[in-house]
């Protein structure tokens, strides 16, 4: 049989930390947000500089204007978003933690993006229902509370438009997205299983074009037909 240079074979940790680090090299004002979440101690759990990337990729891609994000934190991804839209583009994104909300804000301000975002601080399901008027949205990226990912998508499919972007993070679930509930310590369950709800929703042709991006943790990106 003749040897495939097909597949995943030539990927390996040292490859990917070579295009990570070629393609995405970290603007200083966001590695210096990263400091400051961490003085704070803030979790470090916003994206990678390659994710954010790949965010901007899929944005510009798509000609998205009109943005939605759950969860900032202190506004890592929401910077990479901002950035990634033309003069005329917003995005509101929903947080509600005050640090991580209070930071986010100071972030935007030392990024120069602050125009182009609204930060709306509370649960992620008060949010959205206060920005309706403001859609339909072109897309939306969800990265906040891993059970609310099936109620974040019932209020996507109402307000972001047909032909819109539908993207999660973290839809892995940290490596235990193919388990069965059953075999899942109680705590990890509702996380678990609204991951799995999610990315079968978007997994259903009749109603998205979707695909399950092999990024460390995972993110499923879906247009809406
Ligand atoms: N998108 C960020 C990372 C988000 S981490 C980045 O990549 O930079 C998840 C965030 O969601 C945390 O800040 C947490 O406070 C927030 N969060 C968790 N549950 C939430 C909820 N129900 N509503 C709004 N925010 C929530
Ligand atoms: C966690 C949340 C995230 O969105 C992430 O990307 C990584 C970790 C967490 O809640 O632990
Ligand atoms: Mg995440």
């Amino acid at each position: 049989m003749s040897q495939s240079h097909t597949g995943t074979e030539s990927r390996t940790p040292e490859t990917e930390g070579w295009g990570a680090e070629t393609f995405a090299p970290e603007p200083a004002d966001l590695a210096a947000a990263r400091a400051l979440a961490d003085e704070r101690g803030i979790p470090p759990i916003s994206l990678a500089a390659s994710e954010g990337q790949l965010m901007q990729v899929l944005l510009r891609l798509h000609g998205s204007k009109k943005v939605v994000e759950v969860g900032t934190l202190f506004g890592y991804s929401a910077v990479w978003i901002a950035r990634s839209l033309p003069a005329d583009g917003h995005l509101w994104t929903l947080e509600m933690d005050s640090l991580h909300a209070d930071t986010a804000e100071e972030v935007f301000r030392m990024t120069g993006v602050s125009e182009k975002v609204t930060l709306v601080r509370g649960p992620g399901n008060d949010g959205l229902g206060s920005i309706e008027s403001d859609g339909p949205f072109d897309a939306i990226f969800l990265d906040a509370d891993k059970a609310g990912y099936p109620g974040y998508l019932d209020w996507a499919e109402s307000h972001v438009r047909a032909g819109g972007l539908i993207i999660g993070d973290n839809t892995y679930a940290f490596g235990r997205i193919h388990r069965d509930a059953e075999s899942l310590d109680p705590s990890q369950r509702p996380g678990t299983t609204g991951l799995q709800a999610f990315n079968r929703r978007l997994a259903d042709p009749e109603r998205y074009v979707g695909t399950l991006l092999p990024t460390g943790q995972g993110m499923t990106v879906a247009i809406k037909k």
